[in-house]
């Protein structure tokens, strides 16, 4: 295997994306839950190489942030350079935009940076017939059922590597050729440097492709050798939404796929939409229709009835979540149940076997163990105890129009329906609230709390029989 203190993966993500007719750069848009490029990157850490360098143009500073802020979170712990292509003039420039950082290593891996479904085991098969040929290049290829778009592989009289041609310069008789080039190659540094020096301008726009090099390797009397791959699906590459829409179909798949396998019910795969990086137990069962999106981890035996929708959240095991539920950033403790149609906002803890019930929404609260929110309720900026009842309706007026304040209900209260308290406000154990109050005061343990005017009665001032 190519030591790998001499190995340097340069992704190439300079290109103007033109076709995905979008103000957001291509290697930004997002496939299930993560950009483009935070795939490749992955799968490039996998070869541990002892450079990852990344070519940017159209779009360089938006992609170089988004990369530096993202890395972590997309579990990138290799550094990552960046090179500036200025002349945005094909993807041999791009790679001659990083001549310095070629120039340090013996072995390039070069990958398009809009190629999100490789997988790592496929570069370092890549990477190892390439040794073993002894060659000067080596592309991967894959035969696709629409070739359309793509550069096709020339194979010459005894099917060895002869070039590729771009699908702008193809006749009829190459665009029937159904190998294409997968835009992942390695290439023996110093061959790839004097073929960058020896390339022209080709087709309708006059670029410089990176395609050629292997041709012109070739004429240098090296080998050059085609490694072909049989899954092609890896080798999509995306250059508008609809190739967008069809990595994340794939993608999705093979996330429903990893979770079946570790013992998830997923009723139906193809209507389920759960990001590449969720983790979710075994015999949790998953309804149609369910978002699980970011890093979302759920525990075992929860079942998620159709309409969830979960994110950046972790969910504990044992947990019921009803139709319509909607949970951001909140973590879930065991044996909570959830909705129909509630909704827990950011920073929002449920300790074990709370239940929050119809249109009920908490926000950046605690609700203690096994306290109950069942029914049309808005609790915000609380601290709640456990074994608290809260009765229908029950609001925290957490907002004076300038400022939020907390709300302190404190173990095995008990709030009749109806209940406002206007916050800052405490309240403290095995209280009881009387129904409509509004609580503005400090209510000390065991004590009841009413607050609201007496109900007054007139005689026959109700409804006349005659009227
Ligand atoms: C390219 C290949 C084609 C291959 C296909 C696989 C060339 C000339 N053609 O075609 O043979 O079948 O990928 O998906 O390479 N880029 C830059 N700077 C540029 C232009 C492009 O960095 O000036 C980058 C892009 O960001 C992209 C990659 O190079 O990641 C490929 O460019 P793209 O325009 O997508 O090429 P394709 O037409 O798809
Ligand atoms: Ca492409």
């Amino acid at each position: 295997m190519v030591a790998k203190k001499d190995l340097c993966i340069l992704i190439l993500a300079a290109g103007k994306g033109t076709r995905m007719k979008s103000d957001l750069p291509k290697p930004l848009h997002s496939v299930c839950g993560f950009p483009i490029l935070s795939y490749i990157l992955k799968a490039a850490q996998v070869l541990q190489p002892a450079a990852i360098g990344v070519v940017v143009g159209h779009g360089a500073p938006t992609v170089m942030e988004h990369v530096k802020a993202g890395m972590s979170s997309w579990g990138i712990k290799s550094p990552v350079v960046f090179a500036e292509q200025t002349d945005l003039s094909g993807s041999g420039s791009a790679v001659k935009a990083a001549m310095p950082l070629l120039q340090r290593f013996k072995t390039i891996l070069i990958l398009n940076g809009d190629t999100p479904l490789l997988l790592p085991e496929t570069l370092t098969r890549l990477l190892k017939e390439f040794e073993a040929k002894k060659a000067g290049a080596a592309v991967l290829s894959v035969c696709v059922p629409d070739p359309h778009g793509y550069g096709r592989i020339i194979r010459d009289a005894k099917g060895d590597f002869d070039s590729i041609v771009e699908e702008a310069d193809a006749d009829d008789t190459t665009k029937q050729i159904r190998e294409i080039n997968s835009g992942m190659y390695v290439f023996n540094s110093n061959s790839l440097q004097q073929a960058l020096t020896q390339l022209t301008p080709q087709g309708p726009k006059n670029e410089f492709y990176l395609t050629d090099t292997l041709a012109l390797i070739k004429q240098m009397q090296e080998p050059v050798c085609v490694v072909s791959s049989d899954d092609y699906q890896q080798a999509l590459g995306i250059n508008s939404k609809a190739q967008l829409a069809e990595a994340q179909h794939v993608m999705r798949m093979r996330t429903a796929q990893r979770l079946m396998d570790e013992g998830v019910t997923i009723l139906h795969p193809e209507q389920t939409y759960i990001d590449a990086d969720v983790q979710i137990g075994a015999d949790t069962v998953i309804h149609p229709n369910c978002y699980i999106l970011g890093h979302s981890v759920i525990g075992k035996n929860c079942e998620l009835e159709g309409d969830v929708y979960i994110k950046d959240s972790v969910i504990a095991d044992n947990v019921t979540l009803k139709m319509g539920t909607y949970i951001e950033e909140s973590t879930v403790e065991t044996a909570c149940q959830i909705g129909p149609y509630a909704h827990l906002r950011p920073k929002s803890v449920l300790k074990k076997g709370a239940k929050v019930g119809n249109f009920s929404e908490i926000k950046k609260s605690e609700i203690g163990e096994g306290s109950k929110v069942n029914h049309l309720s808005y609790i915000g900026d609380t601290q709640m105890g456990a074994g608290v009842n809260v009765g229908a309706g029950t609001i925290t007026c957490n907002y004076d129009g300038k400022n939020k304040h907390q709300t302190i209900i404190e173990d095995h209260v008990f709030i009749g329906s109806n209940v406002n308290f206007v916050a800052p406000v405490t309240v403290h154990a095995y209280a009881k609230i009387g129904a409509g109050s509004t609580i503005t005061k400090e209510l000390p343990a065991g004590s009841l709390g009413i607050a609201r005017s007496r109900q007054v009665v007139l005689e026959n001032k109700g409804v006349k029989k005659d009227d």
